[in-house]
């Protein structure tokens, strides 16, 4: 049941708001502040290194979370893609909390790297939609996302979930270990509570993102762009587009822009460039220069402050309500999300269905 919807991917990006909503009440009481964990015993104090493992969109949550825990908690994290991680037989130190994101928790790759941190790891954690899959039943602690069943088989509603209990990981984890004072967690908490109400008011720049899509469906090549916490994002947006209108898209870090693919830069190259008003803004802008020096056409997603500041030369944008910094990429993933879906179906193509694509992925 599509809700209404044309699509179920257009219905799970709109169920954001209430399922965002529920993973932080399952995690969050409402009254204090609290982050309650399914098993009480995971105590950061004794957690000297964090090994994220994950494929597709989960890989760029734990991407996004590596920033989170390293800032927040201080904790040094690797992040690495599964079919990788699972053959490289890496050395698994002392101390280490082996975390595995899997929206299915079926992921084959997934679950074999699970299997090779097992006598290993200290602990092994995951973070899984499904919770009477594979990967939930073998792991020591299991953080369920309640986005409920994903359908469509670009993740969107997953992966905001996914986002958010993260977050909250990386929370509980700075406060566990004395690095986040009171005022500073009551802010981010009360940013989390909020979310929804942000996430609704993001939801409605689709009419602007649905117009830009118009465009973006003529292009053979698009890049993706963004900075810190951005940059996980901007990789999500590129497989997101890649994924469901088949456009070729490509996300890099801005700084890395002139270190090679500043090249492709012409005048049939729109850039995407994800930059709200954070303390890389400056920098992010620079970046967008010079794109736009070498006459690419640039998308600007950003919030009131980051328009005022940066508009010069812009070819089409879109202005985000204003979040903390640390919540951005869950904000984000809307603009993200929306402007794949518009070009997907300014296209034609099977949004739900993509070619070659399937839900879960349980072979190698
Ligand atoms: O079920 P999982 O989260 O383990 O799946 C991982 C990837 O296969 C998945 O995220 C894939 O990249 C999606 N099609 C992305 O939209």
């Amino acid at each position: 049941d599509k809700a209404g919807h044309k699509h179920f991917m257009a219905k799970e990006i709109a169920e954001q708001p209430t399922v965002i909503a529920q993973t932080v009440q399952r995690y969050l009481g409402a009254e204090d502040n609290a982050i309650t964990l399914p098993d009480d015993s995971l105590d950061f104090n004794t957690i000297s290194r964090l090994s994220l493992v994950a494929c597709g969109t989960a890989y760029f949550a734990c991407l996004t979370a590596k920033y989170w825990f390293e800032r927040l908690a201080g904790i040094p994290v690797d992040v690495d893609v599964a079919s990788e991680f699972r053959y490289r037989e890496p050395p698994i130190p002392a101390g280490t909390l082996a975390l595995f994101v899997s929206q299915s928790g079926e992921t084959a790759d997934t679950l074999a790297a699970l299997r090779y941190c097992k006598g290993r790891a200290a602990r092994i954690a995951s973070v899984v939609n499904v919770p009477e899959s594979s990967i939930a039943r073998e792991s020591d602690l299991c953080l369920p996302t309640l986005a409920g069943t994903e359908i469509g088989v670009a993740s969107t509603k997953a992966f905001t979930c996914q986002l958010t209990v993260l977050l909250l990981l990386a929370l509980r984890a700075a406060s566990d270990r004395g690095r986040l004072d009171e005022a500073r967690k009551v802010e981010l908490l009360d940013g989390l509570r909020a979310l929804p109400n942000t996430l609704n008011r993001a939801l409605d720049v689709s009419s602007t993102l649905e117009d830009i899509a118009q465009d973006l469906a003529e292009a053979q090549d698009i890049l993706f762009l963004g900075r810190g916490l951005m940059y996980p994002l901007a990789l999500e947006g590129a497989l997101k587009l890649k994924e469901i209108s088949y456009i070729h898209a490509e996300a890099y870090a801005s700084g890395e822009l002139k270190h090679g693919p500043i090249a492709l830069i012409d005048t049939h190259m729109p850039v995407v460039v994800f930059a709200p008003h954070d303390a890389l803004f400056d920098k992010s802008v620079s970046n967008m220069q010079e794109v736009m020096a070498r006459g690419g056409k640039v998308v600007f997603v950003t919030d009131r402050k980051g328009w005022a500041a940066g508009q010069e030369g812009v070819w089409r944008h879109a202005i985000m309500p204003d979040v903390d910094p640390i919540l951005a990429p869950i904000l984000y993933a809307i603009p993200a999300q929306l402007l794949a879906y518009h070009t997907a179906v300014a296209k034609g193509t099977d949004v739900d269905q993509p070619r070659n694509l399937a839900k879960s992925v349980t072979v190698e």
